[in-house]
C-alpha cells in the first residue's frame, strides 16, 4: 500500500520527509504538481528582485551579510538607481518588484515610504517588501504608501534553535508575531524556511511546515541551508549543533528541500511557492525546473544591478551572480517554456487577498 497523502498530519508530514524510496517519491510529486495545476494553475510568476541594500545590524549566525560577515564593501542604493533597477521589471513584464535588505536602520520609514511611493506611481507595479524585522510604525507607513506583500522568513519554528542562530537585538524579535500584524495591516505575508540549519531536527522540519498553514500564510519560500564560511555556523557553532542533532539532523540538500516544498503544497494548496535561488544555486540544471514541477509557481529572478548583486551574497555561489541580469531572464523563461508552463502576467496576488474563497 502506498503511504496517503490526504489528511497529512504532522506524523505524517515527518514521515513523508524521510521517506527515501522512489517509487513513493513519484507519488509525492505527482500529487503535489496535480494540486499546484488545480489550485493556482500553469501560470509562473516572475517578482524581480532588487536587493537595495546589504548593511545590517543583525549577528545571524547562517548569513553571509550579517553585521560580523567579511563582506567586502557595504552599499545601499539611491533612490534613483532602485527606480532604473525596478523599470527593468517594467521592461520585461513582471507585475511585480520585490525590494530586499539587510536590517538597515539607514533605511528609514519616511525615506522607504518615499520609494514605495515613486514605484507606484511610476510604474503601478505590485510591491513586496523584505527589508527584515521593523516597527509598526514604518511597517504601517509602507502599506499606506502602497507597498502590497511583506517577506519575513520565520526560518524555523523550533524557537529554542531560532535564538542560537539568530541572536536578538532588544528582546523583543517575534518574527511571527510581526507576520501576524502585518496580515492585520493588510499586507499579503510571505514567509519561508531554511532546510537543514545545522540542529534542525525532522520534528522541527515537520512542525514548519504545519505552521503555514496556521499562520494562513500567502507565500512560503523554502530554500537549503548552504554554509557560508566565516558565520558562526560554518564553524564551531554549527558542529556542536550538529552533534547535538545526531541522527535526527536534516540534511541540507535538494531532495529534502524538494519534499518539503511538495508537502507544503498539498498542506496550503492555495498558496503562492517560489523555486528558490538557493535550490537552483546547489542544483544549476534542474533545482528551479525540479521546484515548478513538485509544488513551485513563482520566481524572483534578480535584477539588482551586477556591481550591487556580487555584495549581496547571503551565501557563497549564489546563482546567477555572474551572468547579466538578461541571460539570467533568458535561462529562466527558456527553464518556465520547457516544462510545458507558462509565464504569468500581472501581479499574481493571493488567492486569499483576491477574494476567492478557499476550499482548504
Ligand atoms: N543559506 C541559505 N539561505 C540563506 N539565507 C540567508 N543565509 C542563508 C544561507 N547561508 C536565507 C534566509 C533569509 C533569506 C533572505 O535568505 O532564509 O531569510
Amino acid at each position: 500500500m502506498p503511504r496517503p497523502l490526504d489528511n497529512l498530519d504532522k506524523g505524517s508530514i515527518k514521515a513523508w520527509l524521510m521517506e527515501d524510496d522512489p517509487h513513493e517519491l513519484d507519488c509525492l510529486w505527482k500529487k503535489a504538481d496535480e494540486v499546484r495545476c488545480q489550485c493556482v494553475g500553469g501560470d509562473v510568476w516572475l517578482r524581480g528582485l532588487v536587493e537595495i541594500s546589504n548593511n545590517c545590524v543583525r549577528s545571524c549566525a547562517y548569513c553571509g551579510i550579517s553585521e560580523c560577515a567579511p563582506v567586502p564593501k557595504r552599499y545601499r542604493m539611491t533612490v534613483d538607481e532602485i527606480l532604473a533597477a525596478v523599470d527593468r521589471a517594467v521592461t520585461n513584464g513582471f507585475g511585480t518588484v520585490v525590494l530586499q535588505s539587510g536590517e538597515d536602520p539607514g533605511i528609514t520609514g519616511p525615506w522607504m515610504a518615499g520609494v514605495v511611493k515613486s514605484i507606484k506611481s511610476q510604474t503601478g507595479l505590485a510591491i513586496t517588501l523584505s527589508l527584515g524585522e521593523r516597527s509598526d510604525d514604518d511597517l504601517h507607513a509602507w502599506r499606506e504608501a502602497g507597498a502590497d506583500r511583506y517577506l519575513l522568513r520565520f526560518e524555523t519554528s523550533d524557537t529554542r534553535l531560532y535564538r542560537q542562530i539568530h541572536p536578538d537585538l532588544d528582546g523583543r524579535s517575534d518574527r511571527l508575531a510581526q507576520l501576524e500584524r502585518m496580515r492585520d495591516m493588510g499586507y499579503e505575508i510571505g514567509t519561508g524556511i531554511m532546510v537543514g540549519i545545522p540542529g534542525q531536527t525532522w520534528d522541527s522540519l515537520a512542525d514548519d511546515i504545519w505552521l503555514f498553514r496556521h499562520y494562513a500564510i500567502d507565500m512560503v519560500g523554502l530554500g537549503p541551508y548552504i554554509e557560508c564560511p566565516g558565520t558562526a555556523l560554518a564553524g564551531g557553532l554549527g558542529r556542536a549543533l550538529k552533534t547535538a542533532a545526531g541522527d535526527n539532523q536534516v540534511p541540507p540538500d535538494n531532495l529534502t528541500t524538494l519534499k518539503a516544498l511538495a508537502l507544503t503544497r498539498l498542506i496550503c494548496p492555495y498558496i503562492n511557492i517560489p523555486a528558490t535561488t538557493a535550490l537552483a544555486t546547489i542544483d544549476p540544471y534542474s533545482g528551479r525546473s525540479h521546484g515548478l514541477q513538485r509544488g513551485a509557481n513563482v520566481i524572483m529572478p534578480n535584477i539588482t544591478p551586477a556591481e550591487y548583486r556580487a555584495l549581496y551574497q547571503t551565501y557563497p555561489g549564489k546563482a546567477g551572480l555572474h551572468e547579466t541580469t538578461d541571460i539570467s531572464l533568458a535561462v529562466i523563461e527558456g527553464q518556465i517554456k520547457s516544462i510545458g508552463r507558462t509565464i504569468g502576467r500581472g501581479a499574481g496576488t493571493s488567492r486569499r487577498l483576491a477574494g476567492e474563497s478557499l476550499a482548504t
